[in-house]
């Protein structure tokens, strides 16, 4: 009986290091170049929408995040007090520099997304893909996954893959998903060019 209740704790234990020690092997942290906040930005605070910075433009282009020349609109010279904007101001828009922000939803280069299909004909809320990045006051590490190159966030953050929030994760198993709720068969090719 002690024997197995030996055991029984040694694998308990056992598993529970691994289960913190696993994600800190599989993924590599890399820090983002500066600390950005969404909300003094956007929302009630800032008062700016979502689409002043990511823009879709006229033929229907997402460009993604915005360039430094938006930034410098409004921050040629600092405008509040903080450490994070001056440093912006010597490190990036002074020398007009781009600021090498890391993509946490990067999809691999096989496969093709359109902001436009989504969020301007399929009318979708960014933070339904996003979650509450929008709105949030500082920025996560980024996590790449070792093996496969992706980001942490195409998988999702919990390993064992059933994520707690709707919007975590984005392998082609929930883009898949998504469309055949909606009605929607495509072929291979739709997806991957
Ligand atoms: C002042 C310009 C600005 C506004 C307004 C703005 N953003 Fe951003 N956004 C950025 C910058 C800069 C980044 C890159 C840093 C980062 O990852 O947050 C970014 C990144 C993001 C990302 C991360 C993409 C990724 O996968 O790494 C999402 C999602 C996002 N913004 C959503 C929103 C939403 C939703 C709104 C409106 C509620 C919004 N943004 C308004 C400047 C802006
Ligand atoms: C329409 C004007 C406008 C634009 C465009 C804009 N900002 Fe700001 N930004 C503000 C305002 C207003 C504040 C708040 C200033 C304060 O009171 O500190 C701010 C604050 C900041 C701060 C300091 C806040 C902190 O928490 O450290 C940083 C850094 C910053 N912005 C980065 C950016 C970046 C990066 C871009 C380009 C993607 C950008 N901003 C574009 C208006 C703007
Ligand atoms: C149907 C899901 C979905 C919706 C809705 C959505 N996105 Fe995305 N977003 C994605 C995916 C997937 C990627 C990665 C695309 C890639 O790597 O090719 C992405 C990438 C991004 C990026 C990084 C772009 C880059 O390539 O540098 C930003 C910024 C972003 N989205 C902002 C937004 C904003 C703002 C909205 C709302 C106006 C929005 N997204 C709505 C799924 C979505
Ligand atoms: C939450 C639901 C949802 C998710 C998640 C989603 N999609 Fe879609 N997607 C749609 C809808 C709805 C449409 C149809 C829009 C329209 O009416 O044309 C669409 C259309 C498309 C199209 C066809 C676009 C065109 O112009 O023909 C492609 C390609 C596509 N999605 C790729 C993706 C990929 C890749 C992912 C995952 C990274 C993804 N989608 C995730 C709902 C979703
Ligand atoms: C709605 C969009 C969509 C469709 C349709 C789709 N894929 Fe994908 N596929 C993706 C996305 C997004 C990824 C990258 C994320 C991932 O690995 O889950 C991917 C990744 C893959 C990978 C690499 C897996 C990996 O883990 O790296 C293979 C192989 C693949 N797809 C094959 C297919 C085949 C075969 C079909 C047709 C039967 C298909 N896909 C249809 C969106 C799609």
């Amino acid at each position: 009986m002690r024997d197995k209740i030996l055991l029984l704790a040694g694998f308990v234990i056992g598993s529970l290091i691994g289960w913190q020690a696993f994600p800190l092997a599989l993924y590599k942290t890399e820090e983002q170049p500066m600390q950005f906040n969404h909300k003094v930005h956007t929302g009630e605070q800032g008062g700016m929408a979502c689409t002043d910075c990511h823009i879709i433009n006229e033929t229907g282009r997402f460009q993604g995040v915005p360039t430094i020349a938006k930034c410098a609109e409004c921050h040629a010279a600092p405008i509040g007090s903080t450490k994070q904007e001056q440093r912006m101001v010597d490190e990036y828009i002074t020398p007009n520099k781009q600021i090498p922000w890391k993509i946490y939803s990067r999809q691999p280069d096989n496969a093709f997304f359109s902001h436009a299909s989504h969020v301007t004909i399929g009318e979708m809320k960014c933070e339904a893909c996003h979650g509450p990045q929008g709105s949030s006051e500082s920025l996560k590490p980024y996590k790449e996954n070792r093996i496969s190159g992706y980001s942490r966030d195409i998988w999702g953050v919990s390993i064992s893959g059933f994520q707690s929030e709707s919007w975590q994760g984005m392998k082609m198993s929930k883009c898949i998903r998504c469309h055949t709720d909606r009605g929607r068969k495509d072929g291979c090719i739709a997806c991957h060019k």
